[in-house]
């Protein structure tokens, strides 16, 4: 693992935060991850742009022209290596004596970059199980910020069902999963949640909308009611940074058969990997 911290590449990642950090004290602060694949950054531009709207959301200031911070996320993955990479950054608003507003200080840039975790066709095929978790996070979802606790529980549980992901349902409605954005097949027709303020607009996301749309398939950029999700789609799946697209193969007690080869799913998982190259 690479490690990066404040204004230097740093030889562990252990034992360099102030204890009065604000990502430490408050998770005042904002991150991304990137997936690097044989030295290119996947959506790395998307990436920077939405660190760039998250840190104007919460009205921090960064430490680096975008650029800058380009430079050392590829720096960084290329430390690693050239095969699959995952950098993990993130900007708090520094260190400084603890007191909820605003403090007096730099913004701190941290990082850490490792070989990213894939997937076989073969685990692809079989897919990953999903539960559903009511959605008790904050109204501003679509901002990427280092508050994660409702994520953390709801994935927990996910893992103490057995399952691998917990999607969140809120009025009724599927939101998004812990750390993923969540989709459904009927038909040739694929639902996901609008990006309005109560999810996370993902990259990936974004790549398989793309997809869907160049393929010809119908989108609709509508909420699925929790009992469509759990009853009614005959496929759904999760994307993120680390899976891109990852079939479920359960909802809580429902199983979801794999989707068949002529599925539309498979046609928008390979179209999807050729955008984002
Ligand atoms: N998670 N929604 C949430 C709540 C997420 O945390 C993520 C990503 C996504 C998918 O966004 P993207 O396609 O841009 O990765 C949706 C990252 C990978 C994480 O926290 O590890």
């Amino acid at each position: 693992t690479v490690y990066y911290y404040r204004d230097r590449f740093i030889e562990s990642g252990r034992e360099v935060v102030p204890v009065e950090e604000r990502a430490f004290n408050y998770g005042d602060g904002i991150y991304e991850v990137v997936r690097f694949e044989a030295g290119h950054g996947v959506g790395l531009t998307e990436h920077l742009e939405r660190l760039r709207n998250s840190a104007e959301a919460i009205r921090l200031r960064l430490p680096h022209p975008l650029e800058k911070i380009r430079e050392i996320v590829v720096e960084a993955a290329s430390r690693v290596g050239a095969g699959a990479v995952d950098v993990y950054f993130q900007i708090s608003r520094g260190e400084a004596p603890r007191s909820h507003a605003f403090p007096d200080a730099e913004p701190v840039l941290a990082l850490f970059a490792r070989p990213g975790k894939t997937y076989t066709d073969e685990f692809r095929r079989a897919g990953v199980g999903a539960i559903t978790v009511p959605d008790e996070r904050w109204a501003n979802c679509w901002i990427k910020s280092l508050n994660l606790l409702p994520n953390v529980l709801a994935k927990q549980a996910a893992v103490e069902a057995g399952a691998y992901e917990a999607v969140f349902v809120r009025d009724g409605f599927v939101t998004e999963a812990s750390a993923s954005n969540v989709f459904g097949l009927h038909g040739d027709v694929f639902y996901t949640a609008p990006a309005e303020r109560e999810i996370l607009n993902g990259i990936t996301r974004r790549f398989v909308i793309a997809a869907i749309r160049d393929l010809g398939y119908t989108l609709k950029e509508e909420r699925m009611s929790a009992a469509f999700f759990e009853q009614e789609v005959e496929a759904a799946f999760v994307t993120s940074t680390t899976m891109d697209m990852m079939p479920l193969n359960s909802v809580n007690r429902r199983k979801l058969p794999p989707p068949p080869a002529d599925s539309p799913l498979w046609a928008v998982l390979n179209r999807m990997r050729e955008l984002s190259r």
